[in-house]
């Protein structure tokens, strides 16, 4: 009942009204989509709850969607994972870490699969996701950010790849993005210290796309989701996957992989 009304705003709240723990709420204006972490006063921490949510918005996707951007309340973006998820009480209803510890561990793998699977659609080939990133990006919340296309952020961003201080590695599919962002090196400077990434050095080193003033970050944002909106819809499709797919490929393999492309679009577009 309380799901059914939370949806009906166009919300998720997994754990009802008087909770919401799943804190995430969900926006369609024509082809753009907004997913708002809507949790400020405990920094947009994010439970499983919240991940079943992004999964479940990624599953009922409008189609007429092209952009989505994913957004934090308050002043921080998001400050990671739910920290009582580390207590022997956990996250009412969701466990903690320690009763899953004491579970079967492919029960448990299968768990954080299903939480992946509400970062990994962000970067289907339909759709071009856009982070808007202000505060703490910490943890979860960084690698939500990374789990998107683009990262506008506000100049008060700190990224922090917290789980390697807390005995853990970051497992919510933010390592190859980053990797593929900043490069070796860098990533495993950033993760094996946990040390924060300022918007001067998220600007260099490729993790931002764009630094703005906080006031400035929602003009910024609808600024870049015109600019990929005023391109052909089924062309930015297809070079997104070709972009995609351009590393694993040779450059023989890549070549033929915009023919094919390309071909496609010569007979969309005048067959
Ligand atoms: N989990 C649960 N509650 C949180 C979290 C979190 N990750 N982060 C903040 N909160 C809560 C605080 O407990 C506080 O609640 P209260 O008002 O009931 O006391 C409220 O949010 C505000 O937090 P403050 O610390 O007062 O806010 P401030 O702006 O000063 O600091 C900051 C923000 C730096 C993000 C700080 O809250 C913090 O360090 N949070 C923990 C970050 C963290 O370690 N995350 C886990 C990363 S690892 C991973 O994601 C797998």
């Amino acid at each position: 009942m309380a799901e059914a009304q939370a949806q009906q705003r166009g919300g998720y709240t997994d754990d009802g009204p008087a909770t919401a723990e799943g804190g995430v709420r969900f926006e369609v204006d024509g082809e753009i989509a907004t997913i708002t972490l809507a949790r400020p006063e405990k920094r947009n921490a994010q439970t499983f709850a919240t991940w079943s949510a992004l999964a479940r918005i990624g599953e009922s996707l409008p189609e007429q969607v092209r952009v989505v951007v994913v957004k934090g309340e308050g002043p921080s973006f998001s400050a990671g994972i739910d920290l009582r998820m580390f207590t022997a009480e956990g996250v009412p209803g969701q466990g903690s870490f320690g009763s899953a510890a004491r579970s079967d561990g492919a029960d448990f793998e299968q768990r954080i699969r299903q939480a992946q699977a509400g970062f990994l659609w962000l970067r289907r080939p339909e759709i071009v996701s856009i982070a808007a990133v202000q505060g703490h990006a910490i943890g979860a919340g960084f690698q939500l950010a990374l789990a998107c296309d683009l990262r506008i952020v506000a100049d008060d961003v700190s990224f922090c790849m917290k789980e390697p201080a807390l005995g853990l590695v970051p497992d919510l599919t933010g390592t190859k993005p980053l990797v593929e962002l900043v490069g070796l090196a860098k990533a495993i400077d950033i993760c094996l210290t946990a040390r924060t990434v300022h918007a001067d050095e998220a600007m260099r080193i490729g993790l931002a796309e764009r630094v703005v003033a906080g006031g400035d970050l929602d003009q910024a944002i609808g600024e870049k989701v015109a600019q990929l909106l005023s391109t052909n819809r089924d062309a930015a499709v297809a070079t997104k996957r070709l972009l995609q797919g351009a590393q694993a490929r040779t450059l023989e393999e890549q070549s033929v992989a915009e023919g094919i492309e390309q071909a496609a679009r010569i007979r969309a577009l005048f067959g």
